[in-house]
């Protein structure tokens, strides 16, 4: 979590209003607080404070500061309060060195207790402070700031992205990395480090991203990068990001959230648009092949990791799903023969690369299922397969979470392909899914919008379905606690009887997912259950089916077949949490306490 940039220019322009633009794109990752350090003539200057981009920027005039030098933090508090003294950058006794960082240093406490002794003077509770004392302890001790920046990257322990400037060095911003991501951006005339593509796009498309245990420094005409004292030749490294920067802003939509639902058709149609057969085909084979199969993912991604693991037993394949957090209980089955099928859209998930490192250190091969290139994940994998979703911004995943959808459901089609299944039906209703999902918006968003009206008295709503509708139930519930604090949770409907029933009383809402037409006579059973209690029943349901006239709320979907329903059957659920955070007031794109992209255990 954390956002991190760093620039420096050929020559002087008005860097605190880059910043502050790179800040706003960065502030998915993190929103306690704010701040920027540029390099003057008369030192380093830090501005800094607890609160969101627009207000520290505007509160200490961002965007009329000059320089040619300068790094930005947005933090999501780890070590210390959100205040201004905890906020990045931060800085050594003298204030001629500044650091931002993404990620925890592990060993902050001894490094600090060390640095006290010698007389440094601590202002923050943070563990990132350190890291300038330590430059600064080896500066005094006659180092330049490039070793003095090694030397103390040397005694550092944990995860982070570093961007460093040191007044002594005015034209070079020094970076690291180990765990938290960090990409190299590549200009003419500049150079920048940043901790995602988004971020990067309004100034170049060429970037190198960083590897685990690679550091070095930019200037305006230069890249430097080593690995254990080692220079590294990144000439062949620099990938061509196919996004444009358009495509990371708002775009007239009030919120990212509410733009990235409307986009999943286009987000689809790409995705669909750029399976690769052949890489389908070799990763099916490599299923099928395979003594076990494990599905494994974070949030949103493991939910549509379920669709697949759920939709594979088709086809007798056992798949074992994980979050990606537990797999150390796993960890005994992890063997050579076994794949793994690893689903995250930033691909920089620390759960899942963590998972993913422990199953391929006992063999088993990985098939990373991204949206982003050249992710960690992506890096790490021995197959890709992208979804093509284009950045998503909106902390609430939605347009990667039905692209993941098609993509799976066009391997597991691939699967079939192989086994001699007649996958043709559902060939065609893949092609048939962005339309569907169109659709689906369109049918639904006003009603969404108004039911949220209603749902926003409620404190608790209940999400039930069964079988492939599980998927679906679970990414709604999420979704409406994530970004609209109403507590929400999924159950498989025949368990609903086994406690949770218990809290149901008059006008609890209970939403029902109809999207697997098999189970619709038991879950129609446990519609009219919850009917008795009093229950607000509300049903996600194939259009033109008569159960919606069993249910209080409906919301019609057209019908595809029950695992590419998941991508459209998921739209309403999408846009009912969206409204419904909007009418209590929250902010849909940053809810409290989370960040877009999790790079702490
Ligand atoms: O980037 P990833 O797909 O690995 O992220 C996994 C989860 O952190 C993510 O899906 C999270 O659950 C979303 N905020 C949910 O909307």
């Amino acid at each position: 979590m954390c956002g991190i940039f760093g620039i420096t220019l050929s020559s002087e322009t008005t860097i605190g209003a880059l910043l502050r633009r790179a800040l706003e794109r960065l502030e998915y990752r993190g929103y306690d607080s704010a701040g920027i350090a540029i390099v003057t003539p008369q030192g380093i200057l830090i501005r800094k404070d607890a609160g969101k981009v627009a207000e520290v920027s505007s509160r200490y005039g961002f965007d009329q500061i000059r320089g040619a030098t300068g790094v930005a933090h947005t933090r999501w508090a780890t070590h210390g309060k959100p205040n201004q003294i905890n906020a990045h950058p931060h800085s050594d006794c003298s204030g001629t060195i500044a650091v931002v960082h993404n990620g925890i240093i592990e060993n902050y406490e001894e490094l600090k207790s060390e640095l006290i002794a010698k007389g440094h003077v601590f202002k923050s509770e943070t563990d990132t402070e350190v890291f300038a004392h330590l430059m600064e302890e080896y500066e005094r001790s006659g180092l330049t700031p490039w070793e003095a920046f090694k030397r103390a990257l040397s005694r550092i322990r944990g995860a982070y992205a570093l961007a460093v400037v040191d007044s002594r060095e005015p034209n070079k911003v020094f970076f690291a990395r180990n765990l938290s991501p960090l990409i190299i951006g590549v200009g003419d005339g500049f150079n920048l480090v940043a901790s995602d593509i988004p971020t990067v796009l309004e100034h170049t498309n060429r970037v190198i991203p960083l590897r685990d245990g690679e550091y070095g420094y930019i200037t305006p005409s230069s890249i430097v990068v080593e690995h254990d004292g080692v220079a590294v030749d990144i000439s062949d490294r620099v990938q061509l990001i196919p996004w444009s920067a358009d495509q990371a802003l708002r775009g007239g939509y009030q919120h990212f959230m509410l733009k990235e639902i409307h986009e999943q058709p286009e987000a689809l149609a790409s995705t669909i648009a750029g399976l690769e057969p052949r890489r389908l085909s070799e990763v099916a084979e490599m299923l099928l092949n395979a003594k076990r199969v494990y599905v494994v993912g974070a949030g949103t991604s493991y939910y549509a990791g379920l669709t697949f693991q759920l939709g594979l037993i088709e086809y007798r394949i056992a798949a074992i799903p994980i979050i990606s957090s537990e797999y150390s209980t796993y960890e005994g089955l992890f063997d050579v023969d076994d794949v793994a099928v690893a689903v995250s859209q930033s691909g920089e998930t620390i759960d899942t690369i963590r998972a993913v490192r422990a199953m391929r250190e006992r063999g088993v091969k990985v098939v990373a299922v991204t949206n982003v290139v050249a992710s960690t994940l992506a890096r790490e994998s021995d197959a890709v397969l992208y979804t093509r979703a284009g950045p998503e911004i909106g902390v609430a995943a939605t347009k990667t979470f039905t692209t993941q959808v098609a993509l799976l459901a066009a391997l597991h089609a691939q699967v079939g392909r192989i086994v001699g299944a007649d996958v043709e039906p559902r060939m065609q209703g893949l092609k048939r899914l962005p339309e569907v999902v169109r659709k689906a918006i369109e049918l639904n968003e006003g009603s969404a919008k108004a039911l949220a009206e209603r749902l926003k008295a409620s404190a608790s709503a209940y999400y039930l379905s069964r079988g492939l509708g599980m998927p679906v139930a679970l990414e709604g519930a999420l979704k409406m606690k994530e970004i609209a604090y109403v507590h929400a949770e999924a159950y498989p409907a025949g368990e609903s009887k086994h406690g949770p029933i218990a809290l149901v009383e008059s006008k609890f809402p209970v939403i029902f997912v109809f999207s697997d037409p098999s189970l619709k006579e038991k879950l129609l059973n446990n519609v009219a259950e919850m009917q008795a209690r009093e229950a607000l029943t509300i049903g996600v349901v194939p259009r033109g089916d008569d159960v919606g006239k069993k249910l209080k709320y409906v919301f019609e979907v057209p019908h595809l077949d029950p695992l590419l329903n998941s991508a459209a059957f998921v739209v309403p659920l999408q846009l009912l949490a969206y409204y419904t955070a909007v009418a209590l007031g929250r902010d849909p794109d940053k809810p409290r306490n989370l960040a877009k992209t999790v790079t702490v255990e």
